[in-house]
């Protein structure tokens, strides 16, 4: 039946059916993308989707409470060395008074993001997480503040934390160091993926799409590690370039290549949580909604104050307002349902939370 399909159509079809490949059949995959295997395998990923979670899109408030960062990565508007931006730092209160109008909003899923600040020790954030779980007991929280140790990880997740996303930038080492500074290395950041994971987190990892260097076959071994490593959420967006990093002239990843990631990660992931991402949005103006259309499954709509939120600059022109901030819900909302989606504000829990939580509630009845 295959046989007068191109080679990449028969990949696309064999993930769809296998839900996997090798690292050759992926660098095949990515390495010769033409539109019509593009919208094949969005609409592949869209009948994936719909299969795990319905026409569901989850929608989680982005806090980004901190953007004091010690790393020194190439690619990023916050690292250490860039010493133009603006550094703030939301205090507790700042941060539940966030909640507080999320909560009021209809959010019931906050991300609490940040640099990896060292004024916000582990032992902070343990009790942050805390009064965030005590005030809103009903809410998920996810973390997404760097390398730590498993000991941090761990308090954090016993003080109520449910979720941790650390992107895993690149699966090569040599191309790992090449986006980092010496004193960061792949295999930490590995070994913390594998910790959140044994300590019962819902753990994301992702990739920036045309990063500095990378090439089909580092794109292949993210699939690769992505196919193994079975995360319950993947981030991904294009690389933008940011002025003030040694990164500013090169050029940023593009729509095609992201939209056809994002599909081909679900068609890998069917279960997976899949956000559609703000870099996406800031490459394009229909981004997150052609993200939508090719797999994903989340928006993250951003709830910070709003004077600190143009502060959080990863990358340069990055789009803070319009349907971006939280405080337009109801047009994001429209939007999705446009699409022929429905806009959920519940916890959004990867499916097989979701069976866990139900098999528990049998067994105890
Ligand atoms: N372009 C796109 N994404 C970026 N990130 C950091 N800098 C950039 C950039 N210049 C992403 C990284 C990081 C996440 C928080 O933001 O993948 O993990």
């Amino acid at each position: 039946m295959t046989s007068g399909r191109d080679q990449t159509t028969k990949l696309i079809y064999k993930l769809s059916e296998n839900h996997r490949l090798d690292l050759e059949e992926y660098v095949r995959l990515v390495s010769s993308v033409l539109p019509e295997h593009v919208e094949l395998a969005s609409s592949l990923a869209v009948q994936a989707r719909d299969k795990s979670y319905g026409d569901k899109v989850f929608l989680r408030g982005l806090i980004e409470f901190t953007n004091y960062c010690k790393n020194n990565c190439l690619y990023c508007g916050i690292r250490s060395g860039n010493k133009e931006a603006q550094r703030y730092r939301l205090n507790e209160q700042e941060v539940l008074g966030c909640c507080s109008k999320g909560y009021g909003l209809g959010f019931r899923s906050f991300v609490l993001q940040g640099g990896e600040d060292v004024e916000y020790t582990p032992d902070r954030i343990a009790r942050l997480v805390e009064l965030i779980k005590k005030e809103y007991p009903d809410c998920a929280l996810t973390l997404s503040v760097g390398e730590h140790s498993y000991a941090a990880y761990k308090d954090w997740f016993d003080a109520g934390a449910d979720r941790y996303l650390l992107r895993h930038e690149t699966a090569d080492s040599v191309h790992y160091e090449s986006l980092h500074p010496a004193s960061m290395s792949y295999g930490n950041r590995m070994h913390c993926l594998h910790d959140l994971k044994a300590i019962g987190y819902q753990v994301g990892c992702g990739f920036m799409v045309g990063s500095p260097g990378q090439r089909p076959e580092h794109i292949a071994k993210d699939l690769l590690f992505m196919q193994e490593f079975k995360p319950h959420m993947v981030g991904i967006g294009p690389f933008i370039p940011h002025k003030n990093t040694p990164f500013a002239t090169f050029p940023a990843g593009t729509l095609e290549q992201t939209l056809f990631l994002l599909s081909v990660v679900r068609l890998m992931l069917p279960d997976v949580l899949l956000p559609a991402t703000t870099a996406l949005g800031t490459i394009c103006s229909d981004g997150r909604n052609l993200g939508i259309l090719s797999g994903a499954n989340v928006c993250m709509p951003n709830l910070s104050p709003f004077a600190v939120r143009q502060k959080y600059e990863l990358y340069d022109n990055k789009v803070f307002a319009g349907d971006e901030a939280a405080e337009s819900v109801a047009r994001l909302v429209e939007q999705i349902e446009d699409l022929g989606c429905h806009a959920q504000m519940s916890r959004g829990d990867h499916v097989s939370i979701d069976l866990q939580k139900n098999t528990k509630e049998e067994f105890y009845v």
